[in-house]
């Protein structure tokens, strides 16, 4: 949960590395940490807080050589404190690591060196490395490093550099991202793409247990028994100012304004009217299709509530029963899976621990599954039997937005797939649902437009200290979200109910003044809604409704209502959730917190 970079060139390494943080603070900000290496000596600078005071610092007492790498922290070993930020270093000062994961063994391997003499200054897991590499030099660093690295158990991308060759920068990973930039002559390392995107567009996508030894004059690759290995060198199509802020006060807001495009993208070649549904990284056959027995979607956090709406929508159209599961439950509770069963996990950024997890355990049990993520070259696309890539672009902001709407989409999109391959839709009505999915990119541009009318509403409900979302079916989907997003930016209680649920303990909770906010965007249960609104305006709530434009007959029992386009219930979910998107935003800002970094979060989850 944490971002790593290094560099390798002519040029003077610190600013370098330190452009290349600024791109990766989404992976965690509590802390952040240079070390360059200049005629054979490593300094090391680094602090606790944001990059901003390592920059300061930098000011005073500048670092230099051009060989570097560097570290952005999100806590999990020891308190976000100078001392605890990385890079880590041995006793005395000639190998410097950076380290994003987490070694599960630590204690142990501190235990057995500090029995041979090592001393320890901070309380991470990370501080084992240096010492560990140090234990095993025997006059080749690779060496060291490969052996070091082979008494490690968790997870980790590493980046090292050492005075005792200090020619070269040495990385590896298992189960944390990494990426190698190669540019002319200068060559990088970084947790993710955008680190590198202003030096090169040329990457090697790294594998679990795969080293990268950078030096002036090229990159080597290797494999655990340190034999060379080829790979082929990806070319990044996207630019690098999709990965910047572009005229938005924040990546969130920006990012909500990207969604129209992103559900474009997302649909792109695979949603056409009069052609059939186009998946080319799924090659599961009609055959097998009409094998599954049970799906099962896993995911985490916004990625389980697009699952929410997949459930839906998949056995409504596909016909096929589907479980849905948090992947943190879902790998400890024993699930019945064979070979029959079909997963679908969802995840941003494919590195989320507990579904990588579930992951595991469903092919570890003969399942199929199918990743959707919007990282390419992820660990679960690697892992995963096909792949569903949303285009949604890089997504910084940890609160998640465009990739959660590009995530509905997928869902659609394999509804679709399922129930074209096993027949239980007519031509026709596929036609007609691609129809209305091909009108979401504008109908989401208007929704967007009107974004001062919540901002408004917004400005008159920030200080309040509950706010419930309700909804039925598809909307209690999206109030899930809702209540989320809100939550996670805004530090506001909230709770997101089935309306029907409500009734059940919670009104309780309902008096005079207290916020609601009511999805009623199907027309199935509109009705059952209505009744559900009344009963807690009788107890005094303040309601904010989301209709469909048409639906009029709401507007005597709310406060307020706020319309949608008009579309076909089973997509409402794509177009009520960016108000929510947007209120979340605006009360957030009003209240003055961080909605970019909210507090305690990271963007990836890459720890259980
Ligand atoms: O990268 P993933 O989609 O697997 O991440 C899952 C959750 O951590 C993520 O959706 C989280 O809930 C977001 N902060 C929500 O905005």
């Amino acid at each position: 949960m944490c971002g790593i970079v290094g560099f390798i060139g002519k040029k003077e390494a610190s600013p370098i590395l330190i452009e290349g943080l600024s791109k990766l603070e989404y992976r965690g900000y509590d802390s952040a940490g240079i070390a360059t290496m200049d005629n054979g000596n490593i300094s090391v600078a680094k602090c606790k807080g944001r990059l901003a005071n390592l920059e300061n610092k930098l000011k005073e007492e500048p670092v230099k050589g051009n060989i570097g790498i560097g570290h952005t922290r999100w806590a999990t070993h020891g308190e976000p404190s100078d001392i605890n930020s990385h890079p880590h270093t041995n006793e005395v000062g000639t190998i410097s690591v950076v380290h994003n994961g987490i070694i599960e063994n630590y204690i142990q391997l501190r235990e057995k060196l500090i029995s041979k003499g090592y001393k320890f200054c901070s309380e991470t897991d990370t501080e084992v490395i240096p010492h560990l590499i140090d234990y095993y030099f025997k006059g080749d660093l690779v060496e060291a490093v490969i052996k070091a690295v082979s008494r490690m158990e968790g997870s980790y991308a590493i980046g090292v550099i050492s005075a005792k060759e200090p020619d070269k920068l040495i990385a590896v990973r298992k189960d944390s991202p990494l990426i190698v930039g190669v540019g002319d002559g200068e060559y990088f390392i970084a947790s993710d793409v955008p680190a590198v995107l202003n030096h090169t567009r040329d990457v090697y996508y790294l594998n679990d247990n795969e080293f990268v030894v950078l030096k002036h004059d090229g990159v080597t690759i290797l494999n655990e028994e340190n034999e060379k290995i080829e790979k082929e060198l990806s070319h990044v199509t996207w630019n690098a100012d999709a990965a910047e802020k572009g005229g938005y006060e924040d990546f969130m807001l920006k990012e909500i304004h990207e969604q129209p495009k992103a559900i474009r993208d997302t649909m792109t070649s695979r949603i056409a009217l009069g052609k059939e549904i186009t998946l080319d990284k799924i090659t599961l056959t009609k055959e097998q299709i009409e094998k599954i027995d049970k799906i099962y979607i896993v995911a985490c956090g916004t990625a389980y509530h697009s699952g929410v709406v997949g459930k839906y929508v998949i056995e409504k159209l596909a016909k096929v029963s589907v479980e849905l599961d948090i992947a943190s439950e879902f790998r400890y509770r024993e699930p019945l899976i064979n070979e029959n069963t079909l997963m679908i996990v969802v995840s941003q950024s494919g590195e989320t621990a507990d579904t990588m997890a579930a992951l595991r355990l469903a092919k570890s049990q003969n399942a199929r599954v199918i990743a959707v993520t919007n990282v390419v070259g992820s660990s679960v696309a690697r892992e995963a039997d096909d792949v569903f890539y949303t285009w949604a672009g890089p997504e910084i902001a940890v609160a998640s937005t465009k990739a959660y709407i590009t995530m509905l989409i997928a869902m659609y999109t394999i509804a679709l797939f399922l129930a074209e391959k096993k027949g239980t839709l007519s031509k026709e009505e596929i036609e007609n649902i691609k129809k209305d999915m091909l009108e979401l990119p504008d109908k989401t541009e208007a929704v967007i437009k009107d974004k001062e009318e919540i901002q408004k509403y917004a400005s008159r409900t920030y200080m309040h200290k509950d706010i419930f979302f309700l909804g039925r079916g598809l909307d209690y989907a999206v109030a899930l979200e809702g209540s989320l997003k809100l939550k996670e930016i805004s530090y506001i209680h909230s709770e997101a109910y089935a309306a029907g649920e409500l009734k059940h303990g919670t009104i309780a909770l309902i008096e005079k003044g207290t916020v609601v906010i009511a999805l009623a965007t199907q027309n199935n249960l509109f009705d059952k809604m209505l009744s559900n609104i009344k009963e807690v305006k009788t107890r005094g709530a303040n309601v904010l409704a989301f209709a469909l434009e048409g639906d009029k007959k709401i507007e005597g029992t709310v406060d307020k209502t706020f319309y949608l386009p008009n579309i076909n219930p089973l997509l409402a979910p794509v177009l009520s959730v960016i108000p929510l998107q947007l209120f979340a935003y605006y009360v957030a800002v009003q209240k003055g917190c961080d909605v970019d970094k909210p507090r305690n979060l990271a963007k990836s989850v890459t720890v259980e």
